[in-house]
């Protein structure tokens, strides 16, 4: 494995000789742990999710990228367009990093349309000889060769006076009267989170307005990555706060994503009056979501499937991380569901099972590796339900549901080759609101992604199995409507 010394994390792809390039793309491309239908690098490091964008029939969808290897280094904007949210055209590096503002990354940002143009907002990264931080954000337009034209000098060239140099990722949107905002994750000079807005009336010249005032003005000592919107009447401000702790099931990964639900923001008034917060995903691999309208006005989410500082069986590849399937959020009685959004039925190949079952004893109901699996009306008639997937004699990823305390739990424990223990523990956990009644899990080469009660909880994870563990099976006394569908 290469030595990530500094210069090696800095390394422009431009300064690699082609032919290397494309043997290290050859050496992913061939690799064990590769997605079948998931946005993953072509090598190196996927991080966030960026400048999502529907514009003329296309969604546009970029992710942080470090190509090089799987670790966090220079990073390039990749971009990927679909028409459909399921199949994605693969457009290239986009966002290259080399001015003086973004010497040290791209980083994290959004896009918006104006002048019927995919236009993006990001967060240029620089170091000096010292290495100090200094951050900057910065416009520019997507051209029709699939290049993003930069609008230098940077449109917020500074940090504003009470915040440190971790001062990135604006989401910039519009509001009815046509007046642009952008909202900013930022850490204050006491070393604590919060957010940031501006306005603008050209989305390129953008005066301070303050600080977004919650009713957690200490919470986490870095907000990264947030995003604001309206839903079915409701203020949604999601972000990914850093330094939360566990606390019971909650906040079991390094770092947190999640959101506030309020009253709509009344902007220029800052005031954000909204309940408690709520964490989007309960599984193993989730951070950085970020949002957009769709063409029909659904509100769809997408985040990174994976986390900052974890390590993963597949880096001796030289690739690291995904995205998520893309979700449709809608609160219903005043919560947020997330279900995956409905064009993914289009993945669905052979029905391998389709039927209402019994269940009364260990039963293997089929084998398959890439698959979704949907469960209806389920309902129990002893305390507990279990099945497993990607199973064999040694391995498999475990679904466990307590029908007294309504705990559903995961465990990864035997998924396969391991993920390193600083991951913090091999099972997750969260406790519904109502009895288990509907579960859809989807599974990729690596990856599971599971919804309960059509879209009230949802845990994200990656396992590493052998190709030839494809068990499901089930323990359990139940009754449900049981589809399985085969997705490779
Ligand atoms: C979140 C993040 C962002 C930053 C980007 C850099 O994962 O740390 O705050 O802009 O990644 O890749």
């Amino acid at each position: 494995m290469n030595q990530w010394t500094r210069e090696a994390r800095y390394r422009p792809l431009s300064d690699v000789d082609p032919s290397v390039y494309q043997a290290m793309k050859e050496e992913v491309r061939t690799s064990p742990w590769r997605f079948s239908y998931h946005i993953q690098p072509p090598t190196g490091l996927l991080n966030d999710p960026n400048g999502f964008v529907y514009h003329d029939g296309l969604y546009h969808l970029f992710y942080q990228w470090f190509p090089l290897g799987p670790v966090h280094g220079l990073k390039y904007w990749y971009h990927m367009t679909s028409k459909d949210l399921v199949h994605w055209f693969d457009e290239g590096a986009a966002l290259i990093p080399n001015d003086d503002p973004d010497s040290h990354g791209a980083y994290s940002g959004s896009g918006f349309i104006k002048d019927d143009q995919v236009h993006i907002m990001y967060t240029g990264n620089k170091r000096d000889a010292d290495w100090n931080r200094h951050t900057s954000q910065i416009v520019g337009h997507l051209r029709s060769d699939g290049r993003i034209e930069k609008h230098l000098p940077p449109a917020i060239p500074n940090v504003p006076a009470g915040y440190t140099e971790h001062f990135r990722d604006p989401k910039v949107f519009q509001d009815a009267s046509g007046t642009w905002y952008c909202i900013i994750g930022a850490q204050r000079i006491d070393l604590t989170g919060c957010t940031v807005i501006y306005q603008s009336q050209d989305a390129e010249h953008w005066t301070f307005l303050g600080e977004l005032q919650t009713n957690n003005p200490t919470f986490g000592y870095m907000w990264e990555c947030p995003d604001y919107f309206e839903l079915d009447g409701k203020g949604v401000f999601l972000f990914s706060p850093q330094g939360i702790e566990p606390d019971g099931t909650n906040y079991q990964n390094i770092f947190q994503s999640g959101y506030f639900i309020g009253e709509p923001l009344a902007l220029p008034d800052l005031t954000f009056t909204h309940e408690s917060f709520q964490e989007l995903d309960f599984g193993f691999d989730f951070y950085a979501p970020q949002t957009t309208e769709a063409a029909d006005g659904r509100r769809i989410l997408v985040g990174w499937m994976g986390l900052p500082d974890i390590s993963y069986p597949s880096d001796i590849y030289n690739w690291a991380h995904a995205l998520t399937l893309p979700r449709e959020l809608t609160i219903e009685q005043g919560q947020l569901r997330q279900r995956p959004v409905r064009e993914l039925t289009q993945l669905r190949k052979e029905t391998l099972f389709d039927e209402t079952i019994l269940f009364e004893q260990d039963v293997t109901i089929a084998e398959a590796e890439i698959f979704e699996l949907m469960m209806t009306d389920l309902k129990l008639s002893s305390d507990s339900f279990r099945f497993s997937i990607r199973q064999d004699a040694t391995e498999e990823t475990v679904f466990h549901y307590d029908a007294v305390s309504r705990q559903f739990t995961i465990d990864r424990s035997r998924s396969g080759a391991e993920v390193p223990a600083e991951t913090f523990g091999t099972s997750r956990s969260t406790v519904l609101t109502k009895d288990l009644h509907t579960l859809r899990l989807f599974v990729d080469r690596s990856s599971f992604e599971l919804f309960l009660n059509d879209g009230e909880a949802v845990a994200s994870g990656r396992i590493f199995p052998k190709a030839s563990s494809r068990g499901i099976a089930f323990s359990g006394e139940a009754t449900a409507h049981l589809s399985i569908f085969d997705l490779s």
